[in-house]
């Protein structure tokens, strides 16, 4: 029953469409992806670059199913359910294909801080050593100044791969690109999907193609308004809040002992709902659920980040979950963050949220 007073969405009927899943007969309303309909049956798949606020792209293809009738294997992340569709989403040749694209990554990729990515490693028998020993981490700028066109010849003693060092350049967020599957999950949420900040974008071309600021700029010198929109979605940990950071290096991030606990952001009416993740009576990140209608897991500097003023009390916060350097005060996370940010967002307007359009598609509008 609707609790009276509730917001009900009037969106057209739609059809129901009956397809077979691994052997089972399902019926999902037309346009559900074949992801969704497995999900709904309690089927999980393997996804890297998919997230459901988010356009696909069809990046990692680590959620590829056979239909049957179709020449090649399907993004079940985007493909629509069909009347009559045959869909196996475990077969050998499934299993080949996703081994193949986890051992790629793997071999290429840190992949310690993406979750799950051990149990598929271990589910789909990877490999990831048979392309040799990994490749020397790159010198620090060395992929950022690779030049389309211009390719070292590969070494063949070694697997390539993407390691370099972590870009630590502000006090809210570090970007460890040794980590990068490039998803473009982060580029999609700050542009057109969600922020259209366009601060980052694909640079470069095949092994050499990486996320890169304009220029290869910092983050303070680029148009980073730090809403870490791109933190939210990022699947391998490759952004990652300087806190959480911090204490993975200090052997002391345990997510069995933090709790999520939602509120509502003090900042402005807009009314984010915040997840804040407490360690040891600190807050060590912040998160907002990516189910609710308002926001969709979006928020602006000052709800992402703007939370070190909670820990400004005897006892609490010692040193965990604060941003390096004093603690800042909650009116100068907003005003002041990190180059400037905060002065940049009241120069240019932008920033201070970055929520759908009303009707849910993704899009930006002003809130409040
Ligand atoms: S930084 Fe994260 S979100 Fe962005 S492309 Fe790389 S893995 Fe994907
Ligand atoms: S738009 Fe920013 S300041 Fe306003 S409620 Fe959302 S996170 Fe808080
Ligand atoms: S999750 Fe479907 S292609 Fe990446």
């Amino acid at each position: 029953m609707t609790a009276p007073g509730a917001l009900v969405q009037l969106t057209p009927p739609r059809r129901s469409v009956e397809c077979q899943i691994d052997g089972e007969t399902v019926s999902a309303p037309e346009g559900t992806t074949i992801l969704d309909a497995c999900r709904k049956k309690g089927k999980d798949l393997p996804t890297l670059c998919y997230l459901e606020t988010l356009h696909p792209v069809n990046a990692c293809r680590v959620c590829v199913v056979e239909v049957e009738n179709s020449r090649v294997l399907v993004p079940s992340c985007s493909r629509k359910v069909e009347p009559g569709m045959v869909v196996h989403t475990d077969t050998p040749r499934v299993r080949h294909s996703r081994k193949m694209v986890l051992e790629l990554l793997a071999s290429s990729v840190d992949l310690s801080t993406t979750p799950h990515a051990t149990e598929w490693l271990a589910d789909y028998a990877c490999h990831p050593e048979r392309f040799g020993p990994p490749a020397p981490a790159a010198a620090a700028g060395v992929r950022d100044a690779a030049q389309a066109g211009h390719h070292a010849a590969p070494d063949p003693d070694y697997a390539a791969t993407v390691h370099q060092p972590t870009k630590v350049d502000n006090n809210l967020y570090i970007r460890d690109y040794g980590k990068c599957i490039l998803c473009y999950k982060c580029v999609e949420a700050c542009g057109t999907d969600y922020q259209n900040t366009f601060a980052i974008a694909v640079a470069g071309r095949g092994f050499d193609a990486r996320i890169s600021t304009e220029f290869s700029v910092p983050l303070p010198g680029s148009a980073c308004v730090y809403c870490g929109n791109c933190i939210a979605v990022c699947p391998t940990g490759a952004l990652m809040f300087s806190s959480e950071h911090d204490l993975r290096a200090a052997g002391t991030w345990d997510e069995s002992r933090q709790s999520v606990v939602d509120t509502i952001c003090p900042y402005c009416g807009v009314g984010c709902t915040l997840s804040l993740h407490v360690q040891d009576n600190a807050i060590v990140k912040v998160t907002s659920p990516f189910d609710v209608s308002i926001t969709r897991g979006n928020l602006c500097i000052k709800g992402r980040f703007g939370w070190q003023y909670v820990q400004e009390r005897p006892g609490a916060g010692t040193g965990r979950g604060q941003m390096k350097g004093a603690p800042l005060a909650a009116s100068e996370a907003a005003a002041d963050g990190p180059g400037g940010a905060g002065r940049q967002q009241q120069q240019h307007g932008n920033g201070r949220g970055s929520v759908p359009r009303d009707d849910g598609a993704p899009g930006t509008r002003a809130p409040g």
